[in-house]
């Protein structure tokens, strides 16, 4: 796949098949790609916690209750620190969830190369996430995502519903 039909191919799958788990190799490269992403005055502020245990999967749940994502035989959740990530001077701008969406995505990407569904997600309780164990009490988490494979019967939806060109485009 070249880089055009990866990002083309790449959507968010909501079916999982809780029985296949995905293979370790292609794990560590999609943590890979998360490892090695761009961020402001290369901070890294960033931790990537690659949760599989069934227990803690549960408590994952519970922040973002959708039979679809309980099913994933693994959730990635992407976590960082303000106080790790750059500051910029003239206004104070912290980029820690800038460099944390651009870590995400490599990960998202790397993943569909590897033929693994993913779903970026946003809408968990942010309040419940601190409670499950997983992340440090000074971390904050921004996206989180299942890793596995859809079922065998699953169609995926193939198009992009997106705005056109002239509407987000501009040529100055
Ligand atoms: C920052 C962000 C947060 C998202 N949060 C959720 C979410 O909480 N739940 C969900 O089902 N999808 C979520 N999505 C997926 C979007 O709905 C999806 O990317 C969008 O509809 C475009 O569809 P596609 O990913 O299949 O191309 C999120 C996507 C992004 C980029």
């Amino acid at each position: 796949m070249t880089f055009h039909e990866l990002i083309r191919h790449r959507e968010s799958i909501r079916e999982y098949d809780p029985e296949r788990p995905v293979e370790k190799e292609k794990l560590q490269r999609i943590l890979e790609a998360g490892r090695i992403a761009p961020s402001a005055a290369n901070r890294q502020p960033w931790r990537f916690y690659l949760v599989s245990d069934a227990g803690y999967r549960k408590r994952l749940c519970r922040c973002y209750p959708r039979e679809w994502f309980c099913n994933a035989p693994h959730i990635l959740v992407v976590a960082g620190r303000y106080a790790e990530a750059y500051v910029r001077r003239s206004d104070g701008y912290n980029t820690l969830e800038t460099d944390l969406a651009i870590a995400m995505d490599h990960m998202i990407l790397a993943a569909d190369a590897e033929g693994v569904a993913t779903c970026w997600v946003i809408a968990f309780d942010p309040e419940m996430i601190k409670h499950t164990g997983i992340i440090e009490p000074d971390e904050k988490v921004f996206a989180i995502t299942p890793l596995g494979y859809p079922p065998k019967n699953f169609v995926r939806k193939g198009v992009k519903d997106r705005k056109s060109p002239e509407e987000v485009i501009k040529y100055i």
